[in-house]
């Protein structure tokens, strides 16, 4: 990509007052030119304390909500309108359609597996005062109706916070299994996945250790558990980056998505990562390019607003959360 887009994408971030943050799954040269690379709470985080006007998201939607939700003065751009995370549509509470009217064209968000006629509503009615645990990675109307939110570096602990013996956790079954065996709770799940890890067979991980004898192998949350169980750390994007940072080891094999490689090449260079299969790419996450991030910045687009009682209670779940 030619280094004319780049400075020109400087130039309009510094008339913005803006600040582009992009999630460790981005293109690499998306990566390069982002002021903040990291996961998704971390990047909202980071942005909710900085003093710029405006956050360029290089992400998936449901992040550039919580970054919407956690700032709500500054104003938040997601730089593919269409980029959106297929497990954060596997639950709704079947109200999500109005924030896409902030599309002008684009009534009908993709929806993957779950018909809306059953919703985080209905199982709410199911389970009467069972507290619900929101992964990130879901919608701000499926937050604002939800306890608490997690990641996937803390569902366990964030579990575990509740006072209740049982919990209802959404959307992801693989996340929600790996949480029921580190907790003592019943954890009720819903039924999403992430189509990138969950279609990881214990074959990948045979094959990868023989290829790769003396390396560690670092699983995402996301991976079935057969896959877990195999790990030899299970953690988030961003915990897999202090792992192989803090080891002693010099070779890793890496089950998420590609994009994750960029980082911990760049910031361990003398270690050696493998990915665990070539096809852990999320074609969500690589819909934003340098021209894309170019486009948003210079015609303010695609603003997103989480606004009014839905902005209100995904804070309170967002920030219990934070609060732990
Ligand atoms: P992290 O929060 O670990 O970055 O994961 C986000 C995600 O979308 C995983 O697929
Ligand atoms: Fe969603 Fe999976 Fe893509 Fe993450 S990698 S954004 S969970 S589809």
């Amino acid at each position: 990509m030619s280094e004319s887009l780049k400075d020109q994408i400087q130039k309009l971030k510094a008339q913005r007052n803006a600040i582009i943050l992009a999630h460790n799954y981005q293109r690499d040269e998306v990566q390069e030119i982002a002021d903040l690379t990291g996961d998704s709470l971390e990047l909202s985080r980071k942005a909710a304390a900085t003093g710029c006007d405006v956050i360029v998201f290089c992400g998936v939607n449901f992040m550039a909500e919580s970054a919407s939700i956690l700032s709500p003065d500054k104003v938040v751009l997601l730089t593919a309108f269409d980029a959106f995370c297929p497990m954060a549509d596997m639950i709704s509470t079947g109200m999500e359609r109005e924030l896409y009217g902030a599309f002008p064209g684009y009534k009908d968000p993709p929806r993957y597996v779950y018909p809306v006629e059953y919703t985080l509503r209905d199982i709410k009615k199911d389970y009467p005062c069972v507290p619900v645990v929101s992964y990130v990675n879901t919608t701000a109307e499926v937050k604002a109706e939800s306890d608490i939110c997690c990641t996937s570096a803390n569902v366990v602990e964030v579990i575990d916070s509740l006072p209740d013996e049982r919990v209802i956790c959404v959307p992801d079954k693989n996340l929600s299994a790996w949480a029921a065996k580190n907790t003592k709770k019943e954890v009720i799940s819903w039924d999403g996945y992430c189509h990138v890890h969950d279609r990881v067979r214990p074959s990948d991980v045979e094959k990868a250790r023989r290829a790769y004898p003396d390396a560690l192998f670092m699983a995402h949350p996301e991976c079935r558990l057969d896959i877990l169980e195999m790990a030899d750390n299970v953690t988030s994007t961003s915990g897999m980056l202090r792992y192989a940072a803090k080891s002693s080891a010099k070779e890793f094999i890496v089950g998420t998505e590609i994009g994750l490689l960029y980082r911990l090449r760049k910031e361990n260079p003398d270690k050696m990562f493998y990915p665990l299969r070539k096809d852990m790419v999320c074609p969500n996450m690589k819909k934003t390019t340098l021209e894309s991030v170019y486009n948003a910045l210079k015609e303010m687009k695609h603003v997103i607003k989480v606004g009014g009682k839905i902005r209100e209670s995904a804070w309170k779940a967002l920030n219990r959360m934070l609060s732990l």
